[in-house]
Order: C-alpha cells, then sequence, then structure tokens
C-alpha cells in the first residue's frame, strides 16, 4: 500500500526537515516503495482518515512532529508509523526531563540549571562555572542556543533561548570532544566524532547544515574498548527514555574521557548533511536500505 512520507510540519526545523523528507522520499521511490510526501502544514490531517496510506514515514522534527503529538494522532488513527511511541517522543523532545531520567538511573550527563526570568543569572555563572551552554529545552538543531564565555552575558543567552521555549536550559560546559551514536532497531552504529571548523564555538546550526567544513570522523579513532562503552551507553540511554526503531543520542566526553549525555534525537536528521546516513554508511548501509530499514519497523 500507499506510504506517506511526512515531511515539512510546523516547527522552526521545518526547512532542515523538507530536506530529511525529500531523501527518505526519493530513497524510498527509488526502491519501488508507492510513498508520497505528506507535509502536515500544508495537508489536513483528516485525509489519514480516509485509509489512503497504510504507513508513514515521520521525518518531521521538532514540535509537533518529534514530540508526540503526531505520534498521538497516528496511533488514534490505527496507521503504523516509524520510530518511537508517543512516551518516548515526547521526553526525548525535552532535553531537561530526558536529563532528570538520566540522572535518575545514574547515567552520566552534566551539570545544569533551569533559567527564567527571575534567576540570579550571576548565582548561576558561578555555580556552573564559564563557559555554559544556554538551550531552549524543547526545540532542536541548535536553534536558539548559545555559548555563554564572558561573564555577565547569561542573561542575554536566556533572552534569546526563551524566544524559543519558555523553558531554557544552562547547562556546564564538557571540555573534551563530541559524538554522535546513531540506533537503529537492538544496535548502535558505529560512533561519530564531530569537530566543527576552528572559527566555530560549538556545532551549531550553521555548523551543522551550511558549511562544509566541519569535520566528521568515522570511525571515530577511539580505542575499541571506549568506543564499545559509548555505543552502549547511548544504546542504554536511548531505551531508558522507551525509544524505539531508530533514533540518535548526543554524548560529550571530558580530557579524561568521561562521558557525558547531551540528547537523545527521536526523529533524528536524514538530509546529506545527516549523522545517521553517515554512521549507517561506515556500517555498510547504503541511505535506501538505510530507508527500507527504518519503514520495515512499521510492518
Ligand atoms: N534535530 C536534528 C534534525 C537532528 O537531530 O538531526
Ligand atoms: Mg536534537
Amino acid at each position: 500500500g500507499k506510504v506517506a512520507v511526512m515531511l515539512g510540519g510546523t516547527s522552526a526545523e521545518r526547512p532542515v526537515s523538507l530536506n530529511s523528507g525529500a531523501a527518505v522520499l526519493a530513497a524510498l521511490t527509488r526502491q519501488g516503495i508507492d510513498a508520497h510526501a505528506f507535509d502536515p502544514a500544508t495537508r489536513n490531517l483528516g485525509d489519514l482518515i480516509t485509509g489512503e496510506f497504510d504507513r508513514v514515514f515521520i521525518a518531521l522534527h521538532g514540535r509537533y512532529g518529534e514530540d508526540g503529538c503526531m505520534q498521538g494522532a497516528l496511533e488514534l488513527l490505527n496507521i503504523p508509523y516509524t520510530g518511537s511511541g508517543v512516551m518516548a517522543s515526547a521526553i526525548g523532545m525535552d532535553k531537561w526531563r530526558t536529563k532528570l531520567l538520566w540522572r535518575a538511573a545514574g547515567l552520566p550527563t552534566a551539570d545544569w540549571e533551569i533559567l527564567t526570568a527571575d534567576s540570579d543569572f550571576a548565582a548561576v555563572e558561578k555555580k556552573l562555572g564559564l563557559p555554559i551552554f544556554v538551550k531552549p529545552a524543547r526545540e532542536g538543531s541548535s536553534i536558539g542556543m548559545s555559548k555563554v564565555a564572558e561573564p555577565g552575558t547569561l542573561k542575554a543567552a536566556f533572552e534569546t533561548a526563551v524566544e524559543h521555549d519558555a523553558l531554557v536550559l544552562a547547562e556546564k560546559f564538557i571540555d573534551g570532544a563530541e559524538f554522535t551514536v546513531g540506533i537503529l532497531g537492538d544496535t548502535a552504529l558505529p560512533l561519530i566524532r564531530l569537530e566543527p571548523a576552528q572559527d566555530k564555538a560549538f556545532y551549531d546550526f550553521e555548523a551543522k547544515y551550511l558549511r562544509n567544513d566541519t569535520r566528521y570522523h568515522c570511525p571515530a579513532g577511539l580505542p575499541e574498548a571506549q568506543e564499545m562503552a559509548l555505543r552502549k551507553l547511548a544504546l542504554d540511554a536511548f531505551r531508558l527514555l522507551g525509544g524505539r526503531g531508530w533514533g540518535r543520542v548526543d554524548v560529550m566526553t571530558d580530557r579524561a574521557g568521561n562521558p557525558y549525555l547531551l540528547e537523545a534525537n527521536t526523529s533524528p536528521g536524514m538530509t546529506d548533511h545527516s549523522l545517521v546516513p553517515m554512521a549507517a554508511r561506515v556500517a555498510g548501509m547504503d541511505f535506501d536500505t538505510l530507508c527500507l530499514k527504518i519503514l520495515e519497523q512499521t510492518l
């Protein structure tokens, strides 16, 4: 039957999702699947009630696509969809509640504070120590995020973040390396180490999608035991949230090699700059096969 590839949507990550969805749609079509684009921003969800589509590939990112809302709608319509269910999607979208769960389970994640307009910003700067990462808790692709390095500038970073979400997280900076771990079914894919260009303060939106001088190392160049330990940590972290099907967990290590979980993405990017496809390729799986494997989860 027909497959709807959900793409676009109404979140701030709409442009990223349009690229992810177009790539997925092209791959499924090449593989002989009767796949069609479905943009919830321009089409009525009621169109799904007619039974036109048997299955849905969710290539949406951010709120209303990756946060459990769409997943809940599809549950009610009894249409199988790719990836995580309602609960894991909702928790994964919220970096604060994700960190609370990880910490409760004894999984490592950096110290943080929640910021509000009433926060004592100087006290938070002192408590966490500079630099500090400030992020909207329910956003993706580094939108609204900044790295605070100068004393007295935390408030300005809060004001940027709060434009994107009322819930704002200040997180202690981990000085070391950034990795991401793709998850496909029951396995973690090879780690990718991210190395933004020298002039970038961090792996931000520009480094993610617009520049071609971000370096991706896969294999990541870690000793086998550390590679395997980080893969296991990512898989445990994903499962703890109730994640299913596929996803991606981001993690930092400090200079001593200790890991700190950053966040989980339950509907990761599938653009030509994206990381899960890159790791899958290193594991011997081309993009078309990856898309088919994800779609198979709906059967
Ligand atoms: N939020 C973006 C799409 C990602 O995690 O790849
Ligand atoms: Mg994310």
